[in-house]
């Protein structure tokens, strides 16, 4: 019998979500190229694309930014669940915890009204991720303004400011990580789905699985990588010793899927230089450049080039992010994804998801009692 370890080229369901052609480096929503989504739409627009099928009309989108608003307030003791949690703790436990904790109000999953909750767990989203931030950096928590849009006021509420050229960074940064078909944390949260567990508690399980290095934690590590190499000097002696001689992989490199550029990459490599950058952020970004010349030199002939998440982490931290950000960052964005997902799937195909394992433990034995035991 063959196992698929890793479930490797197994599809697990239908999409009109998201189309990747990897050889080609192509992501589309719904039909839409994400660079044309990332230089036309706010996050709400492809918010609404994603969660209807349809670009919104002007009157569409300004109901359903309202919808989310309505949403930004959180309870108050979800508010006092974040700041009772130790700051050291991992953002994305926090996320896991807040999520956790929404999943005791009375909403059940409902496929008839499961797209009506979209707008609202948006919103609360946006409560949850600025309240961490918050959290972490010792401010009191405070709701979100409903004043303005998601990506400003999200920016407000962690920084209390936000100039243009940011927001459209943390538009453009929200809009690449919604969705990437299914990759760990969406099967994660569509198994959970499928047994008709809620919405948040799909949320949580999703987000457990974006916690580990081999998903979600891959920003963080490219971005360390550059901070280790130090100086632009550095990276060809860096590159030599980790990733040639000392067989390391080279962080931010590498997918399952693409086997050239991966298109989110491009765009966040153009967003890094049209922020501002301090004297520090300049040499981190020269020096990635330098690292990855050197890595497509190396690995390009083998299909290995550089991910979505060898830049974010520049662009992150020109936004005014600290590293323990950047995966939750990401979870920040994906939480569409997943809700995409899990109601595509519980609404066109319901069907449990319960694999099966090949047995190979030993054969039938007579049962030892306790005091025959060695
Ligand atoms: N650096 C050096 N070599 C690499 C790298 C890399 N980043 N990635 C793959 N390879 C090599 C492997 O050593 C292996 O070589 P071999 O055949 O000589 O043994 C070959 O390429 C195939 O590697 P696999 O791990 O089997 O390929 P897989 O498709 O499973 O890898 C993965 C995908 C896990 C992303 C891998 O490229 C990797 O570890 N990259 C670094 C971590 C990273 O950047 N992750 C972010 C992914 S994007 C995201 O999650 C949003």
């Amino acid at each position: 019998m063959a196992v698929s370890l890793g479930l490797e080229d197994v599809f697990i369901k239908y999409t009109g979500l998201t189309f990747i052609d990897g050889n080609a480096g192509v992501l589309r929503y719904r039909g839409y190229d994400i660079n044309d989504l990332v230089q036309n739409t706010g996050f709400e627009e492809v918010c609404y694309l994603m969660t209807n099928g349809e670009l919104p009309n002007s009157q569409q989108l300004a109901e359903f930014k309202k919808s989310v608003k309505e949403h930004y307030k959180l309870p108050d003791h979800v508010m006092e669940l974040i700041s009772d949690l130790p700051r050291e703790a991992d953002t994305l436990t926090m996320m896991e915890t807040a999520f956790a904790s929404l999943s005791s109000g009375d909403y059940q999953w409902n496929k008839e009204n499961d797209r009506k909750q979209v707008p609202k767990i948006l919103g609360e989203n946006l409560g949850i991720i600025s309240n961490i931030y918050r959290h972490k950096m010792g401010m009191g928590l405070q709701n979100p303004d409903p004043k303005y849009d998601y990506a400003e006021a999200f920016l407000r509420n962690c920084f209390g400011n936000a100039d243009e050229k940011k927001i459209s960074a943390m538009n453009a940064a929200l809009v690449i990580y919604v969705d990437h078909e299914v990759p760990a944390s969406t099967t994660a949260a569509l198994v959970a789905s499928s047994t008709l567990s809620d919405m948040y508690s799909c949320i949580t399980a999703a987000t457990a699985a974006l916690k580990g290095p081999l998903h979600g934690g891959a920003a963080e590590a490219a971005y360390k990588q550059l901070l280790d190499i130090g100086n632009v000097d550095n990276v060809e002696n860096w590159f030599k010793t980790n990733i040639l001689d000392g067989k390391r992989r080279l962080m931010g490199f590498g997918h399952r899927v693409y086997r050239t550029y991966d298109p989110r990459m491009k765009i966040f490599k153009k967003l890094a230089t049209t922020l501002e950058q301090t004297d520090e952020q300049k040499k981190l970004f020269e020096i990635a450049v330098k690292l990855e010349e050197l890595g497509v030199k190396e690995f390009g002939g083998k299909g290995i080039y550089p991910n979505t998440d060898y830049y974010s982490g520049i662009v992150f931290n020109e936004i005014g992010f600290p590293i323990y950000m950047f995966t939750t960052l990401f979870g920040f964005s994906r939480v569409l994804g997943w809700l995409s997902h899990i109601t595509e799937y519980v609404e066109e195909e319901e069907r449990l998801i319960r694999p099966r394992a090949v047995y190979t433990g030993p054969d039938k034995r007579d049962f030892v009692k306790m005091q025959d035991r060695k």
